[in-house]
């Protein structure tokens, strides 16, 4: 039987498609995705989707960020080159996206030719048309590395407050700010040697030649309200030239006529989005680079980010793209930070989430949609809580949207072989739907997602209602009500339908599985003023499953395995210029070694301490004796039986010391930097308690 629509009165007039160019922010190649990031990449895609089922060109790319020096000190301790490194992670990353759903019309890379190509000539534009300063700046310098030292690469003793082991740009006890010259004791954390101060020549970009532009552009519809807010403050407190150059050994593109130095890594990183673009085009003939991006493009340009790389993208991209001549974005689209359970995410709750790890154990569009449900045009940050995520995917999206088909398909099945017949039972309630349509495509185009969810499920309510008020399975067996049932079931299952096509930007799978059930091309945004009529379908299988909350438990659990086997690889944390490595202590002769009294020994009992946050109580058996020992290592152990019968290291002369809780006999020993990092340490088998350790 041939598919058959019954159109609407209204003819639809569709405008002129828009060209629209989207992008994500480039994630670092030197770690994992996490459920942090997907926010963004959700968000991004769910905004594509949607202007591509209405029918504009809409263009999605991205790309790895894989030049800086954390890249090349990381690349280094694998033993590896640093392209070898950011291959291995594009993969991973590429792998992640694609399972999330996230449909990038290209990601690639910022090691890649054409942004060579694209950050030198927009370097050289700056530079000849005199945006370029140089002079001679005075850094920390590692005299066994042989590099200029970062401030995340210095470590030293607070002065202000005395601190020890504080990092060369601010301390973590007192909040102090200070520059690297002003720590007392400095040490490199690369190699723990002491930094001499160096000169060398860099490179500025001379922001303050932008001010006006950039007064006038933040204030133009560019920004949210609250971004453009903060930028005034900045903009008003003066523009400061922009450091944009790097010495080497560094990983990144050499500045032109100046061999030795390097554009720093967020000097070609936005561009890497010209440079993804651009590396699309050779494969998509019917895209004009140009088109997209002189000066006088009527294209449009949207930068997705997160809060806390504002000023890359508001100041320093568009004043760069405007003084070597390109177009300025659009818009740059702002959201919060994820926190999980109310909380920033973290390793020892198991809730620093890694994309693979969630995917291991659920689906994508469980995701998608709870993001969808809490996102909106702002820039607060957003929870998700575990338990509303169960709740909220299973009610909506089982209990409500894909209910109405399961309930309605077995009847068109049974009693009409899969024809859905030609009916309006209820037109007050199609012209509901249809009334709808347009809010909810305004609140997708104002990235107002969780505005549109809501609308979706209001209609699902009714719809829901409407079935249960008919009760078609009571229907079903009433003798000469047959025809009425198949009414109300056709019905039910064209409403299904709108709620898919509403739906469609957020849960691209379920709407695939919806479209092959319903027997339809892929449904544009438009199809929602039609109603199937005379439409054969497809026999109907379940779309989608509850979550069970033993995954999310099982889901915690991996999260927390993730952490202990990141810690034996030893891998660079997340960031650009964070600490690598614990610089060595001062030399000492054998005789201050041979002081002090190792010894194995064996944890007999390990339990909490009333009233004290970080501490476990230990008794330990050394063989010829027990001692009692207060260890802070509760932040790592939070089950503490689990550390009972396990042998471990122990100094046996430290000199007892009284604590609160009662005298502390003696320490065990423990590597990593503390919090939920804490790992105890183990002999091989075989050890004794009580043996001296040489
Ligand atoms: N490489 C830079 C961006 C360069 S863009 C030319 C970078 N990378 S990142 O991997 O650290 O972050 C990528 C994006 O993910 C950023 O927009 C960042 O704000 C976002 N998020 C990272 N962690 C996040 C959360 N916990 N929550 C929400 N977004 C987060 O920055
Ligand atoms: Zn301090």
């Amino acid at each position: 039987m041939p598919t058959s629509f019954v159109l609407p009165v209204q003819p639809i007039i569709m405008s002129e498609p828009r060209q629209i160019l989207v992008t994500s922010a480039l994630p670092y190649a030197n770690g994992s995705i996490h459920l942090g990031h997907m926010l963004e990449y959700i968000q991004t895609d769910i905004w594509v989707r949607f202007q591509k089922q209405r029918g504009n060109q809409c263009i999605y790319v991205c790309a790895d960020d894989a030049h800086g020096s954390a890249i090349m000190l990381r690349a280094e301790k694998e033993g590896i080159t640093p392209e070898a490194l950011i291959a291995g992670v594009q993969a991973e990353h590429s792998g992640d996206f694609a399972d999330f759903l996230v449909n990038f019309d290209n990601f690639h890379s910022t090691h890649a030719e054409e942004n060579r190509e694209l950050a030198t000539g927009i370097y050289l534009k700056l530079r000849d048309a005199g945006h370029i300063a140089t002079r001679s700046v005075t850094q920390y310098f590692d005299p066994d590395k042989g590099m200029f030292l970062a401030d995340r690469f210095i470590k030293g003793t607070c002065p202000k407050c005395a601190a020890e082991d504080q990092y060369g740009d601010n301390c973590e006890k007192c909040g102090a700010t200070y520059e690297p010259t002003e720590l007392k004791d400095p040490r490199s954390a690369i190699s723990g040697a002491t930094p001499v101060l160096r000169d060398s020549k860099h490179f500025f970009f001379k922001l303050p030649d932008f001010e006006a532009m950039l007064k006038q552009w933040t204030r133009s519809g560019t920004l949210q309200d609250a971004v453009a807010n903060k930028i005034a403050e900045w903009l008003d407190g003066g523009l400061q030239e922009w450091d944009i150059s790097r010495d080497a050994p560094y990983f990144g593109f050499e500045i032109p006529d100046e061999p030795g130095k390097y554009f720093y890594v967020w000097l070609d990183a936005p561009v890497g989005y010209m440079a993804s673009f651009k590396n699309l085009c050779k494969r998509r003939p019917e895209l004009d680079f140009d088109a997209f991006w002189n000066k006088d493009s009527t294209a449009e340009l949207y930068h997705f980010i997160g809060k806390d790389i504002v000023n890359f993208h508001t100041l320093f991209w568009p004043a760069m793209l405007e003084g070597a001549g390109y177009r300025k974005p659009t818009a740059v689209n702002v959201h919060g930070y994820l926190t999980v359970n109310g909380q920033k995410m973290s390793k020892s709750r198991g809730t620093f989430i890694k994309a693979r790890t969630y995917l291991d154990h659920l689906n994508p569009e469980y995701l998608r949609y709870y993001y969808a449900s809490k996102l909106s045009r702002g820039v607060d940050d957003l929870d998700l809580n575990l338990e509303d995520f169960v709740q909220k995917v299973n009610s909506d999206l089982v209990g409500k949207v894909v209910n109405i088909a399961s309930r309605c398909a077995g009847f068109i099945h049974k009693g009409n072989a899969g024809v859905m017949v030609d009916a309006n039972p209820e037109p007050l309630l199609w012209d509901t739907f249809q009334a709808a349509a347009p809010a909810i495509a305004e609140a997708y185009e104002h990235r107002d997602f969780g505005r549109a969810m809501r609308e979706i499920m209001a209609l699902a309510d009714l719809a829901n209602a409407w079935i249960a008020d008919k009760a078609p399975w009571a229907l079903n067996k009433v003798e000469g009500k047959q025809a009425e049932v198949q009414e109300i079931c056709a019905f039910g299952v064209n409403l299904f339908r709108q709620l898919v096509i509403f739906l469609k930007p957020v849960l691209p799978n379920l709407s695939a599985d919806a479209e092959s059930f319903l027997n339809v091309a892929p449904l544009s945004w438009q199809d929602h003023a039609l109603r199937l009529a005379n439409h054969q379908l497809n026999p109907f299988t379940p779309l989608l499953t509850r979550i069970e909350p033993a995954k999310i438990d099982a889901m915690i659990e991996a999260s927390k395995e993730d952490l202990a086997a990141q810690s034996t690889e030893a891998a660079a944390p997340q960031g650009n210029g964070e600490l690598v490595k614990e610089p060595l202590a001062a030399e000492i002769n054998f005789d201050a070694f041979a002081a002090v009294d190792l010894r194995i020994a064996l944890i007999e009992k390990c339990e909490f301490v009333e009233g004290a946050d970080k501490l476990l109580r230990l008794t330990l058996d050394i063989g010829d004796a027990k001692r009692n020992v207060f260890s802070g290592i509760k932040s790592a152990y939070p089950d503490p039986s689990k550390l009972e019968g396990r042998l471990t290291l122990y100094v046996a002369n430290l000199a007892p010391r009284k604590m609160k809780f009662g005298i502390s006999e003696g320490m065990v020993l423990a590597a990593g930097p503390g919090g939920e990092e804490i790992f105890l340490l183990s002999p091989d088998a075989g050890a004794k308690p009580g043996q001296r350790v040489h």
